[in-house]
């Protein structure tokens, strides 16, 4: 999928937001038996992020995402389309996008989401590639959000260790300047269908007290098999997208990986040629949070400096179904522009509607809410504490005889 060159596409605007809630490596020990060491040495996370009772995936998205139309010098009334991707929607109905869009202010997009596991936000950002070129849209937002923590098992210790929450969004405007051609490679493997998954609550096993007690509303995973797909997979899409934008990979500035595991990420640099310098890594704060991991990974990226205009970058991900998606793209905005998003776009003033005559339900697992309720380490400051004689307690007054 190469666009016409008489088209132009640019990469506008980008934000994220992480919850600051963080649950520790340490943390986990108290639920499952891992250890600190294990998860570091096989994974190379050390702490995620866990949305508050009162966030949800819409939420965050919607802070990434006004960050995002901020970025790109907008108001939200100017996004056309907003394209959502993420595994752990709010609702099955409505679209998680449809409850961003109101909650954004924006009055005129359409709005959906991509169901494609953490390929989703690549696979929106082609998406909304295909709507700009095709003159359907002047200004699409593209967000990856989930709310991860919420949906799995934590006496699993396979799975519940990887996971964690956030968004990430960026805006893709049509230009009237020339781009160098993005190179966009998707695909999805035929026998993928049941290595990550979330087996209850579809139409095939609708949820009921069977599905809850068998435990099949959390995510299950062949990790190893995953794994195994995982490393084939990523390089040679990369390299497919790296091919269809007419570069080399020794063209290729700054890979912004999937965030799933630095093993993973070892391997794509190994397949690919090129040093770690060029990847960019930030799974060890975050650790996985699917579709919303590229997002928040290239806002970093960018935020760091270590994207300049004209700089050839590489997106690419993989993920439940199997998919995985590559998009090629050369920079083209001030990066200096993304640095005040944070403070210009707080999340206290990002509201999503909730519904009319609904009882809400406390939406935290029980397991993870046990260990968030630790308490918080005590930092005493006893530098003007003379040591003295304990002063000499009080005698007990004498017990008064009780009158009846
Ligand atoms: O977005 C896509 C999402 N999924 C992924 O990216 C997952 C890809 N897969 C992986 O990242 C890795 O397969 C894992 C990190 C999930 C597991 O690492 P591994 O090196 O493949 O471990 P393994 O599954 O081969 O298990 C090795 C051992 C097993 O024990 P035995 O059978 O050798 O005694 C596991 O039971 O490690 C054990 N184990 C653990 N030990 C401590 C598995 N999970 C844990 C744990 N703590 N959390």
């Amino acid at each position: 999928m190469t666009p016409p060159a008489s088209r132009s596409v640019r990469l506008t605007g980008w934000g994220r937001y992480a919850p600051s809630q963080v649950l520790t490596n340490a943390d986990l020990e108290r639920m499952v038996d891992t250890s600190d060491d294990w998860i570091v040495s096989r994974t190379g996370i050390r702490e995620r992020r866990v949305a508050a009772a009162h966030e949800s995936t819409a939420s965050m998205g919607a802070v990434a995402g006004l960050r995002a139309i901020h970025t790109a010098g907008l108001r939200p009334d100017d996004i056309d389309v907003i394209i959502l991707g993420t595994l752990t929607p709010d609702y099955w109905m409505p679209s998680t996008a449809a409850l961003v869009k109101e909650a954004i202010g924006n009055t005129r997009a359409s709005a959906f989401d991509v169901m494609a596991a953490c390929s989703g936000f690549v696979y929106g950002y082609a998406t909304a590639t295909a709507y700009i070129q095709a003159g359907l849209a002047k200004h699409v937002l593209v967000i990856g959000s989930e709310l991860l923590t919420r949906f799995l098992d934590f006496t699993d210790r396979g799975t519940c260790i990887l996971f964690g929450d956030g968004a990430g969004a960026v805006v893709l405007s049509a230009s009237e300047e020339p781009t160098s051609p993005v190179g966009i490679e998707l695909t999805t493997e035929p026998q993928g269908a049941y290595m990550i998954w979330l087996p209850a609550g579809g139409s095939v096993a609708p949820p009921s007290t069977e599905t809850i007690a068998k435990g099949q509303h959390k995510i299950r995973m062949e990790g190893r098999e995953t794994y195994r797909f995982a490393t084939r997979t990523l390089a040679s899409t990369a390299l497919a997208a790296v091919g269809k934008a007419g570069w080399t990979q020794d063209d290729v500035d700054l890979i912004v990986p999937h965030q799933a595991n630095v093993r993973i990420i070892e391997a794509v640099a190994k397949g690919l040629d090129l040093p770690m310098e060029r990847i960019y890594v930030n799974l060890d704060r975050y650790g996985n949070t699917s579709a919303a991991s590229v997002p928040i990974a290239l806002a970093e990226a960018v935020n760091e400096g270590r994207v300049k205009v004209g700089d050839r970058i590489v997106f690419v991900a993989f993920g439940a179904g199997f998919t995985s998606g590559a998009v090629a793209l050369e920079w083209t905005a001030d990066p200096a522009r993304g640095r005040d998003a944070d403070d210009a776009i707080r999340p206290e003033s990002v509201h999503v509607r909730p519904p009319v005559d609904w009882d809400s339900v406390d939406p935290i697992p029980a397991a993870l809410a046990e260990v968030l309720a630790r308490p918080l380490p005590v930092d005493l400051d006893l530098s003007d504490v003379v040591p003295d004689e304990p002063a000499p307690a009080q005698p007990e007054p004498a017990a008064q005889p009780v009158s009846r």
